[in-house]
């Protein structure tokens, strides 16, 4: 089967329709891969079947997660012999609508974009229904006034992650007296990897009335804003206190937020773990090694391996066969009740 080649032309385009983020925040600043890349590997992949060109709009690079998120794709792209045009919107939507509009012009095959936020796509949905190209939304999910827009969804569930980290709780603090105080640092605003887990949690921890937030921020997913809100908090507050109360749970939207949390808690001669319950998403190694330590009790998993999935949809969608709406991705719960001595690293 003959693949495709990108044509050079289009990578002028390409590169030209992206901008690059010129301002000089955080988010910027945590940013490791800013580039637009064709990944292609037609020499390895001895089964390609469809010569697919695949455009993949990514949100950026944020997390340690996201980077493995981001390396699955283009493995899989390489092993399936896909040709995957990956473009880095560098945390901003306008970048991932022009990326998206970059693909239509190019006529791929199949978009694939991850969704910074829910809302605020119709429009460059529409254009790509008009252009006759399904869209796969993967990891984030969007709420559309139409669903049709997209031909569906891979990736994690992350309100069963929220739901997941509750039941923790409730399992750890069985016959304890409240009140116990909740310190939650959430993700991006508008993201559903962070309103979903926020739900999850909700729905089953207020049933129970000895839980209670006392503070609830977003830290963007990113460590260094993790590791600012507790350190502004402890500052302000003369200790990791409520009302003079200890706090006796941090609720955190992933792993990096956490890290940073930590950080700062081992400053302040808090004792993570212990002192303070360490809940967490992602379970990148850091936080498993940190679990393992003692020092969080709870990494409800989030699978960034989503590229074999994703590119397995694709190329069915692209062959005409009907695909489920959603496919959803196994994870699991890592808590400090088991033990995790022979577990395999989880490469990121
Ligand atoms: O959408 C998944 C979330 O996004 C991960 O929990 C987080 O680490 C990432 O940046």
């Amino acid at each position: 089967m003959i693949v495709k080649s990108v044509r050079p032309f289009f990578l002028a385009v390409l590169c030209s329709l992206l901008v690059s983020c010129a301002d000089g925040d955080d988010r910027r600043k945590e940013e490791a891969d800013t580039s637009v890349r064709v990944v292609t590997d037609t020499d390895t992949a001895p089964d390609s079947e469809t010569g697919l060109i695949v455009g993949f709009s990514q949100i950026g690079a944020e997390s340690a997660w996201r980077v493995r998120n981001s390396s699955s794709m283009q493995e899989a792209a390489a092993k399936m012999g896909v040709q995957l045009l990956y473009a880095n919107a560098e945390q901003k939507q306008e970048n991932q609508i022009k990326a998206i509009r970059s693909f239509i012009v190019y006529q791929v095959d199949v978009i694939i974009f991850v969704p910074i936020v829910q809302y605020g796509w119709e429009n460059v949905l529409n254009e790509a229904v008009a252009a006759g190209i399904p869209v796969i939304v993967a990891d984030r999910k969007l709420k559309l006034s139409d669903p049709s827009l997209v031909a569906g969804f891979v990736g994690p569930d992350h309100l069963v992650e929220g739901e997941n980290a509750a039941r923790f709780l409730l399992r750890k603090y069985d016959g304890v007296p409240g009140p116990l105080l909740i310190f939650e640092i959430r993700g991006t605003d508008s993201s559903s990897a962070s309103e979903d887990r926020a739900i999850g949690f909700r729905k089953i921890i207020n049933a129970d009335r000895r839980f209670k937030f006392v503070y609830s921020e977003s830290g963007d997913f990113l460590r260094s804003k993790g590791k600012e809100l507790v350190e502004n908090f402890i500052r302000e507050k003369g200790g990791f206190v409520f009302d003079d109360r200890p706090i006796d749970i941090i609720f955190s939207h992933n792993d990096g937020m956490t890290l940073g949390a930590l950080e700062v808690l081992e400053e302040y001669g808090v004792n993570a773990g212990t002192d303070v319950t360490i809940v967490t998403f992602d379970a990148e190694q850091a936080a498993v090694d940190a679990l393992k330590d003692g020092k969080v009790n709870c990494v409800v998993e989030c699978n960034p391996d989503l590229g074999e999935t994703v590119l397995t949809v694709a190329q069915k969608l692209s062959r005409g066969e009907r695909i489920e709406y959603y496919t959803t991705v196994e994870e699991r719960v890592f808590t400090e009740f088991e033990n995790y001595d022979s577990l395999a690293p989880r490469g990121y």
